[in-house]
């Protein structure tokens, strides 16, 4: 297929971009380098630097769109709502119009377990409430509910795949984020010696240990699904699918789990809660698993942390 892959600069894009080269499809990468890289494009794809406003020309002759390029830090999104509101729906709204009018009726939307906001059940199901506690989430579910529109009027087929907290490496893909807020990165870089110690952010949250607990899924199996969501496009159809690997792990559990892959020490500070950290976020992803036949191959959270230490140590 001849597919367009919008922010395939970025962490997630780069590497369902490489997936689909590989798979033997005609892929270009529309991204305008906002927070991606272009040294992260595959080899084999095209590159368009353009933000997803402009996507007009580059959808000639494309069949589907992956549509990844988004504003992605929830306490940005706080601070500064017009941002999120503008590039996450207006942009994605304009990139809905240019594809009506080329003619293209697929894609493939990057969701987040951040539409569901504070969960009512763990684990959380496609059915739960979607109530997001910032304009992060909000920005994603909007764009959710307006492909559900576009699907009954427009005959769009989409499919929204819902992240809970991607992590790990695919070969040399890593994530490289300027302004690093994610957990893993952030403990690696004291291993690395980046960092001198990391924040555990509350130790007083109802669960086990006390800290926050987090389903992390690989990013190679993250990016497997869009290969398998593109197969299951139905026009007039929107489908919703969680991806994680079903299983959390609190924050000191996957510090532990760093300090054993790297054999660092690993020193902690312990801070203050983040505002609008829910407890507990932990996907079923048996919607997925039922009816595209997906499966987490390294689902072990040891597995995702020495692909995520062994791709940071190469390339730092
Ligand atoms: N945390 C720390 N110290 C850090 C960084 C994070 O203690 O230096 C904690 C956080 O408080 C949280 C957990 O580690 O409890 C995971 O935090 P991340 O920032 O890695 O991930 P989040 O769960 O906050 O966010 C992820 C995605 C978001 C998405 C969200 C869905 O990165 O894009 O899941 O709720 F919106």
């Amino acid at each position: 297929m001849r597919l367009m892959v919008t922010g395939g600069a970025g962490y997630v894009g780069s590497v369902v971009a490489a997936q689909l080269v590989e798979a033997g499809h005609d892929v270009t990468v529309l991204d305008d380098l906002s927070t991606g890289h272009e040294d992260a494009v595959p080899d084999g794809a095209r590159f368009v630097r353009a933000d997803i406003t402009q996507a007009h020309d580059a959808l000639d002759g494309v069949d589907a769109v992956l549509h990844f390029a988004a504003k992605s830090l929830v306490g940005e999104s706080v601070a500064k709502p017009g941002r999120y509101w503008a590039n996450n729906l207006g942009g994605t709204l304009a990139l809905l119009d240019a594809m009506r009018d080329k003619g293209v009726a697929k894609i493939v939307f990057s969701s987040t377990a951040a539409t569901y906001g504070e969960p009512e059940r763990s684990p959380i199901q496609e059915s739960d409430p979607t109530r997001p506690t910032n304009p992060y989430g909000a920005s994603k579910l909007a764009v959710d509910t307006a492909l559900t529109a576009f699907a009954q009027v427009r005959g769009l087929g989409a499919v929204s795949l819902r992240y809970f907290n991607v992590a790990g490496a695919h070969g040399r893909y890593r994530e490289r984020h300027t302004v690093e807020t994610h957990l893993i990165p952030n403990v690696l870089k004291v291993a690395t010696g980046e960092r001198d110690n990391v924040s555990v952010f509350g130790t007083d949250y109802p669960t086990p240990d006390g800290t926050c607990v987090r389903d992390y899924i690989h990013v190679s199996d993250l990016a497997r699904a869009h290969l398998l969501a593109l197969g299951a496009i139905a026009p007039g159809e929107h489908k919703i699918y969680n991806l994680g690997s079903g299983t959390g792990f609190s924050v000191q559990e996957v510090i532990s789990v760093c300090r054993e892959v790297t054999g660092h020490q690993i020193p902690v500070v312990v801070g203050e809660r983040r505002p609008g950290d829910p407890a507990v976020l932990v996907a079923s992803s048996a919607k997925i698993q039922r009816e595209l036949g997906w499966k987490p191959e390294r689902a072990a959270l040891g597995d995702i942390v020495s692909d995520a230490w062994r791709a940071l140590s190469q390339n730092t």
